[in-house]
């Protein structure tokens, strides 16, 4: 694994334009999910408003505002000029960031077991809001280890998942994929999906940054 600290590398502007487009679509999208599936809700504060999540209105405010925090801040955490130019501002809102996704994955799972939408929709949620907890823990775990690089890998995980919820509403309401029927077997089919499949990209995309840079070492190591 390479060993190269956080923004060492010198990267021009057009080396950085591609994850620039990246990360502001990322944000741009998030904004929409806020507005459209989120904010009626505060505007909204009542049983109307609210449906079957009424009796459960607690949870949810907690798990939308916290997942709503997450969400917007997780892509400026990818930003390597805010890491180089403004260190102490990453660490803030990657505390804040922690904390969101501890405080909406905690709420998410209490929303998962009491859902009176079935045991498959369930156990897909709960499942979901395990893997959220769990990849923002380990990437809080190697910060602690000061291991940068491991890091970064566990807070691209952990920002997939975040983004999983927004994932699930494009995949179930838009598009050709919203038409499919039976309607119970398609959303409990994107509920697992909208992160099981991102995960399992990046992870390919990881271990052949990986693979490469280790061939690389090697390489140097044999010429040496
Ligand atoms: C990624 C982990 C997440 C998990 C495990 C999760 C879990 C849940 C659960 C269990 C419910 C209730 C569903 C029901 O009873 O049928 C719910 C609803 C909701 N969640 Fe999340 N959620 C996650 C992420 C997010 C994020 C990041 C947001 C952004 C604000 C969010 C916004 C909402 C909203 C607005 C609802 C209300 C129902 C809806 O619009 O579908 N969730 N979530």
């Amino acid at each position: 694994m390479s060993t190269y600290v956080s923004g060492a590398r010198p990267h021009s502007w057009a080396a950085r334009l591609p994850k620039t487009i990246a990360l502001t679509a990322l944000l741009l999208i998030a904004a929409w999910f806020v507005y459209v599936y989120v904010f009626h809700y505060y505007l909204n504060y009542n049983p109307n408003g609210f449906g079957v999540f009424w009796a459960r209105r607690g949870g949810l405010l907690i798990h939308i505002s916290a997942g709503m925090v997450a969400l917007l801040i997780g892509p400026w955490q990818f930003s390597r000029r805010l890491r180089q130019r403004h260190l102490g501002l990453h660490r803030l809102m990657g505390r804040v960031y922690l904390v969101a996704v501890a405080c909406g994955s905690s709420a998410g799972l209490y929303l998962a077991l009491t859902t009176p939408f079935g045991w498959a929709w369930g156990t897909g949620l709960a499942a979901l809001a395990l893997a959220w907890a769990t990849t923002a823990g380990m990437a809080f775990y190697a910060i602690k280890q000061r291991q940068i690089q491991i890091h970064q890998e566990w807070m691209v995980r952990s920002y997939m998942v975040t983004f999983a919820f927004v994932t699930f509403r494009m995949l179930n309401d838009m598009g050709p994929t919203s038409r499919l029927q039976p309607d119970n077997d398609r959303a409990i089919t994107f509920v697992w999906a909208c992160w099981v499949i991102p995960l399992l990209a990046a992870e390919v995309v990881l271990q052949l940054r990986s693979i490469r840079s280790l061939t690389r070492l090697r390489r140097q190591t044999k010429l040496s």
